[in-house]
């Protein structure tokens, strides 16, 4: 794998060091799943565990950087000049029911830029990675968006509306109703961070989500980025500031995409 900057070197070694843990500990969970306790407190403990790992690698080779991580919120605050970026495992509910569909997201940005990520699926090792102006890779390829240049030969992913701001009624409607706009086929895949991953090396088109986190996100920003493919943060000034209703593609067929979404959503 081609690491150029430093920031990078330090992402990928806190990435596969805490990676051991995570593998260990989903070997676990179906062993979890049959007990009378159920796995849900087990699975909280590996993701705070996956993040302590993370963060003292973190931590060890920068002590003054900022962090901002799901579990543990913000560490170093006033540096906003460095700062890290950690969701340390992404697609929980899936890892809590042994589906092997989850990742570790990290990212380093500089003044609210992203310069390089790492989405770390551990159970299939497909690492995806970015720096800026160096293009995007899982393992050791290249990666590029896809070529599709209409909805109608499209594949998406999304993650749909969350059921924090809408009655679950209203969240299957919307949903089913842009599958008949589009027509096309949509998929559920229960990890943004892989999501977004998945549309960078082509194997999606586009994917949409609404009041994502930063975390969810950042990593994902700059490989679909460095992978050709643009995304766009809708209504970045609403009140709730924190969360992020994104749409990402291979850029071909993003306004399309994006007219079909409002189309579904007005
Ligand atoms: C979640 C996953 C999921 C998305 C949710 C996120 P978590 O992150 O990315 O795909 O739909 O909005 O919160 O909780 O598994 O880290
Ligand atoms: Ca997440
Ligand atoms: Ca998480």
């Amino acid at each position: 794998m081609r690491i150029n900057s430093p920031q990078m070197n330090i992402i990928h070694r806190a990435c596969l060091k805490a990676s051991k843990s995570l593998i260990r500990d989903f070997g676990e969970i179906e062993k979890l799943q049959v007990s009378s306790k159920g796995p849900g407190d087990f699975v909280s403990a590996a993701d705070k565990k996956s993040e302590k790992i993370i963060i003292e690698e973190l931590l060890k080779a920068h002590p003054e950087y900022g962090i901002l991580s799901e579990e543990s919120g913000e560490i170093n605050k006033n540096n906003k000049e460095k700062r890290w970026i950690i969701d340390p495992i992404d697609g929980t509910s899936n890892f809590l029911n042994g589906i092997p569909q989850f990742a570790i997201s990290i990212a380093y940005e500089e003044n609210n830029e992203v310069l390089c990520g790492i989405i770390f699926d551990p159970i299939k090792n497909e690492m995806f990675f970015a720096e800026k102006g160096s293009g995007a890779f899982l393992n050791n390829s290249r990666i590029r968006v896809s070529n599709k240049k209409s909805l109608k030969e499209s594949m998406l992913v999304t993650g749909g509306p969350r059921v924090s701001s809408k009655k679950r009624e209203d969240i299957f409607k919307e949903y089913t109703k842009i599958s008949n706009i589009v027509d096309i086929p949509i998929r559920k895949f229960g990890s943004a961070a892989l999501d977004i991953a998945n549309v960078a090396c082509g194997r999606f088109d586009g994917y949409w989500q609404w009041e994502l986190s930063y975390w969810d996100i950042a990593a994902g920003i700059i490989i679909l980025k460095e992978a050709g493919g643009y995304i766009e943060f809708l209504d970045v000034n609403e009140k709730n500031s924190l969360k992020r209703n994104i749409i990402a593609s291979n850029s071909k067929i993003h306004q399309e995409l994006k007219d079909a979404i409002k189309k579904n959503i007005e």
